[in-house]
């Protein structure tokens, strides 16, 4: 019995550890976009799924993020306007929290761009 609690209590602390050290590598590798600089869905944002949808295309993996259906896929449930960081779509970004390595690669600004279009409130425009 004791040896269990220990074992937990040191599971648990490793698990706080962990993800302190998470959230750092997070806010460490993320680039802060300008306020000055527009971000476009359409333009700036979508373009960027295109290395996503040879999963990601409404039947192998969700979200659907092919052109014209990602943004209703994403927002709300995936994406919460004003909070990437409670967003799971942020969480889970490749590069972020991905639940594996998908074989592609987001930029930290390509990542920085899509943090800050969810955080200002993930606009389709
Ligand atoms: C090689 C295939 C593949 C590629 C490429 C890929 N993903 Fe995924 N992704 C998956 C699978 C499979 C899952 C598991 C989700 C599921 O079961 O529907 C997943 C999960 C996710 C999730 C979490 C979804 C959930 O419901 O938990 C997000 C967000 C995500 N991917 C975003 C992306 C983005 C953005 C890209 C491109 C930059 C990408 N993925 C590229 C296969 C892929």
């Amino acid at each position: 019995m004791r040896t269990s609690v220990s074992k937990l209590l040191a599971g648990l602390l490793l698990l706080l550890l962990g993800s302190c050290y998470y959230d750092e590598l997070i806010e460490e590798e993320v680039p802060d976009i300008p306020d000055t600089e527009e971000i476009s869905f359409a333009t700036d944002i979508e373009p960027l799924f295109t290395a996503c949808t040879a999963c990601h295309d409404g039947s192998v993996a969700n979200p659907d993020l092919r052109a014209g259906n990602a943004y209703d896929a994403l927002v709300p449930g995936y994406v919460v306007p004003g909070d990437a960081e409670g967003s799971e779509f942020y969480q889970k970004l490749p590069g972020v929290g991905h639940p594996f390595d998908p074989g592609v690669v987001l930029t930290s600004s390509e990542i920085a761009l899509i943090k800050a279009w969810i955080d200002r409130g993930a606009e389709d425009n």
